[in-house]
């Protein structure tokens, strides 16, 4: 069997990521989408598996999803796990994001912890009568 792609050049020329990510989110340091594609399209197969350590707004996330491979991420800063979950589901919205620990949707996790940390908004909270 013939190889399909052409082992990339050791210099990869990418415009940098300019303007937003989506809306009503942000990150400091964004990659272009197109870097993590070149990267997975040349070093993994369709299916493989790949990890992205310091996932920021989930750049590689959208580059798995877009060329069929699986992501797996982690990310210190709750804010941009929140960031890099809200530009996923903007980008592709047919596909379920979910907890793994229990099947909650994102929404449903965002209540239930607001509540628990007494920032719920109005309608959610369980106001004493
Ligand atoms: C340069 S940014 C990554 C940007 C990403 N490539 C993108 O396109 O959005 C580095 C990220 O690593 C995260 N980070 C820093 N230390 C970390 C750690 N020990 N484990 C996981 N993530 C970490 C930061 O919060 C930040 O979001």
């Amino acid at each position: 069997m013939t190889q399909e792609s052409k082992i990339p050049d050791s210099v990869v020329r990418i415009m940098r990521h300019k303007g937003k990510i989506g809306q009503g989110i942000d990150h400091p340091a964004v990659f272009p989408v197109a870097l993590p594609q070149h990267v997975l399209e040349a070093y993994a197969d369709a299916g493989d598996i790949v990890f992205k350590s310091f996932c920021g707004s989930g750049t590689t996330l959208l580059a798995a999803q877009r060329t069929g491979r699986v992501a797996r991420a982690t990310e210190i800063a709750p804010e941009y796990v929140d960031v890099a979950v809200k530009r996923f589901r903007q980008n592709f919205a047919e596909v379920p994001v979910t907890l793994a620990a229990t099947g909650q949707t994102f929404e449903a996790v965002a209540v239930k912890r607001a509540v628990s940390s007494g920032n719920a908004p109005a309608g959610t909270r369980r106001d004493p009568p």
